[in-house]
């Protein structure tokens, strides 16, 4: 069993920290928060083989905070591990800040200084991540982030400042900086002393492109369009932002056309992939009787049952494929053949579809033609 001491538990990168350690067989997190005393500290840390030293405050009311928690968390945290004669690995959140002359920055300093002195006199074994900013879900808006703050803003309709929109920074993600510190509970630490290291990936944005993707994304609830999922960055991003969602707004209705025949409704669609869209249709009805040039499509039948007949545009042969709700197939819709689906069952089919091209009214490449 390894255990793992978190510091500021309760905080943006402490919640995601816990819930990615609790998720390792064999790894229990204790978890440290401002209510806990120093002597919880002293005791949780006599278990830990791993301490994620993340308590601090980074937009106190008073700039002494900086001081008294960045500072003076670290020291207790140092002198307590010193007593300790199997000293765990402290793993420290730093920041890039640490170069600049700010008060959070020197207090950030300061406490690599206090565990380098700690490593040093006492064999003790410290990791310095000096972290740019971090962003990922449950990152308080309005505080320290500009992603949070962008995102929470945007979602909920208010006004975002993009004070110089050429600005730019640098990212971490929330879910790399978990793999990368989880990663040492593995043992893999042989090291003594500090060690200064880095999250691996990390990602440039100016404030400019920062908020109009956000504005994008935010825009995509209501186009469907989902971003392009090769941008690992927007990736990132796109998941952030759904997690300022409102817990009341996670649904939103569909533009459902409704004729004789049933319903259908587009769900996804995507510049990369085409488009996911599904019908509902009546017993005895028939859909399709066209043909396409270039566009492919897949269709699979969720409920019901139904035959899906094809013909090559050339020839008479007919080709049938029943298929059935009950049993789960995908059927290729290959170019050049017309093709229709026929609900056979007595009662209503449901089919999900997917086409290679999100369909154009201007150039929908349909041509009708009865199977
Ligand atoms: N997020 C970033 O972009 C970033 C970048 C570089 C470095 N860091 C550093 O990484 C650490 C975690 O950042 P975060 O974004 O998760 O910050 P956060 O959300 O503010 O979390 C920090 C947590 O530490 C707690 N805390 C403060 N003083 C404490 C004390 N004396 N004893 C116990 N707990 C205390 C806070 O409690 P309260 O809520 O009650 O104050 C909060 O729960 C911080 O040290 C930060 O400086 C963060």
């Amino acid at each position: 069993m390894k255990t793992a001491l978190i510091t500021g538990a309760d905080g943006f990168m402490g919640k995601n920290l816990r819930v990615g350690i609790g998720r390792i067989p064999g790894a229990r997190v204790i978890p440290f928060v401002r209510s806990d005393s120093e002597a919880r500290l002293a005791e949780s840390l006599a278990q830990a083989d791993v301490v994620y030293h993340l308590a601090g405050v980074n937009r106190p009311k008073d700039d002494t905070e900086f001081v008294d928690v960045n500072a003076g968390l670290t020291r207790i945290l140092a002198r307590a591990s010193a007593a300790l004669d199997r000293k765990p690995l402290i793993v420290f959140a730093s920041s890039i800040q640490a170069e600049l002359d700010n008060p959070y920055g020197s207090s950030k300093k300061q406490a690599e200084e206090i565990l380098a002195e700690y490593a040093g006199k006492h064999e003790g074994r410290v990791a310095v991540y000096r972290l740019p900013n971090v962003f990922g879900k449950w990152c308080r808006p309005n505080y320290n982030s500009v992603v949070a703050t962008f995102c929470y803003n945007i979602i909920h309709g208010l006004d975002i400042h993009v004070s110089d929109p050429k600005r730019e920074i640098e990212l971490v993600y929330i879910d790399d900086v978990v793999a990368e510190f989880a990663g040492h509970l593995d043992g893999l630490d042989a090291f003594q002393g500090v060690r200064f290291l880095d999250v691996p990936r990390t990602f440039r944005v100016t404030l400019g492109d920062l908020a109009d993707r956000l504005r994008e994304l935010n825009g995509m609830r209501e186009s469907l369009v989902v971003p392009n999922l090769e941008d690992d960055f927007m990736k990132c991003l796109h998941a952030t932002f759904l997690s300022y969602l409102d817990r009341d707004s996670f649904a939103s209705p569909l533009d459902v056309k409704t004729d004789n025949r049933g319903q259908l409704a587009e769900l996804i669609k995507s510049r990369q992939f085409g488009q996911v869209f599904v019908s509902s249709t009546r017993p005895g009805v028939v859909r399709g009787n066209h043909y396409h040039d270039s566009k492919v499509e897949k269709f699979c039948v969720l409920k019901g049952e139904a035959v899906i007949r094809f013909r090559h545009v050339l020839n008479g042969e007919v080709l049938s494929y029943p298929v059935s709700g009950d049993s789960f197939q995908v059927v290729d819709i290959p170019p050049g053949y017309t093709h229709s689906i026929e609900n056979t069952g007595g009662d209503e089919m449901i089919v999900l579809f997917w086409a290679n091209q999100v369909f154009d009214p201007d150039k929908p490449d349909t041509y009708s033609l009865d199977v």
